[in-house]
């Protein structure tokens, strides 16, 4: 029997407007390269354009991680063992989350937690999940770890705790901020807790920037959404149009970076920020990492964490590893 879809905590903990408005001006004001957070890039339009970009023929990670599960969702729920909950960071449509909860509801009865800072990801996620058979979805509008710090507090005796970051979403993180958060989500869990972390791998780079600059433009309507959420939230004066959406691979830091670049010299009032921004032509306000890794050191990082790797799993059509770790 399917439980109806609930949603915890929609709206109190989802980023205030005054959060947003001072993360854009802090952003906006960094000495030498201007940046946006990347989680600003989801709102209901930047979620939907996201779920576009993952159709795109251009953007392989997402069917690479839906092709791992699809194969291997089976052995990462037997590694498993007794009665496990799920919890899910930056859960999106949680459309390929499927394959791991039917795995394990051939087994048990499963409580299944997102966690996304967009109500619109958790509200479509409801819908792609809320009725399977033998799964009960309870979502959390929140950041990752306050959120999972909610789903601990509902574990029962006895449950171990799964915790799903799909995506490669880890790669936005710098590297050491990646791997720090990796520390973060290991002090929240108990020892023979489980983390399934994917990673986009290192590929060609014509392949990658491609794969972050489609040729309908659809990643950079995602990119350019920001400007257009402080537009409309912080009643903003951007002008899209002077906009161009630049997408470099830094070979050294092995990552794509998105970022937005001035067609010429620009003044910009964000108003309810009580900001005034001064672009000359060609800087750039950098919005996204997205961070390529090798599947060893995605296991270094773990162990570095306080993970034991329990299995690795790649797909050799887009290079994409998800990662079975038990916190040690
Ligand atoms: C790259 S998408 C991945 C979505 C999905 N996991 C997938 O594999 O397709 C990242 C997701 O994380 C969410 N997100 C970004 N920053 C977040 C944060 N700080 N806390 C919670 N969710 C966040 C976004 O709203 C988005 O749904």
């Amino acid at each position: 029997m399917a439980s109806s879809p609930r949603m915890a905590g929609a709206s109190a903990t989802a980023p205030a407007l005054s959060e947003f408005s001072s993360d854009v001006v802090i952003g906006l004001r960094h000495p030498g390269q201007k940046e946006l957070p990347s989680k600003y890039l989801y709102d209901s339009l930047g979620s939907a354009l996201f779920d576009a970009i993952c159709l795109l023929p251009e953007y392989g990670l997402s069917r690479a991680g839906m092709r791992l599960l699809q194969k291997h969702a089976s052995e990462v729920i037997d590694c498993l063992p007794g009665p496990v909950m799920v919890a899910e960071l930056g859960s999106g449509s949680g459309e390929k989350t499927r394959h791991l909860l039917e795995a394990l509801a051939r087994r048990q009865r499963v409580n299944y937690y997102p966690i996304d800072i967009s109500g619109t990801a958790l509200y479509r996620c409801q819908q792609e999940l809320s009725q399977m058979e033998m799964v009960s979805l309870v979502g959390f509008e929140s950041a990752y770890l306050e959120g999972l710090h909610k789903v601990v507090a509902r574990r029962r005796e006895g449950e171990r705790l799964l915790v799903l970051f799909l995506g490669s979403t880890i790669g936005n993180f710098d590297r050491p901020a990646g791997e720090q958060f990796l520390r973060d989500v290991r002090g929240i869990l108990e020892v023979g807790d489980a983390l399934l972390l994917a990673t986009d791998l290192e590929k060609p780079i014509p392949v990658l920037k491609l794969a972050y600059d489609d040729p309908p433009g659809v990643t950079a309507a995602f990119n350019k959404n920001i400007l257009a959420r402080i537009n409309r939230e912080l009643d903003g004066e951007f002008d899209l149009g002077q906009f161009e959406h630049v997408v470099r691979y830094d070979e050294r830091e092995r990552r794509i970076e998105m970022h937005l670049q001035s067609k010429c010299w620009q003044r910009i009032a964000i108003r309810k920020a009580g900001f005034r921004l001064e672009l000359r032509k060609g800087e750039t306000i950098w919005t996204e990492s997205s961070h390529k890794y090798d599947p060893a050191e995605v296991r270094e990082m773990g162990a570095r964490s306080r993970f034991d790797c329990a299995g690795q799993w790649i797909d050799f059509e887009w290079p994409f590893a998800q990662t079975l770790f038990f916190a040690a």
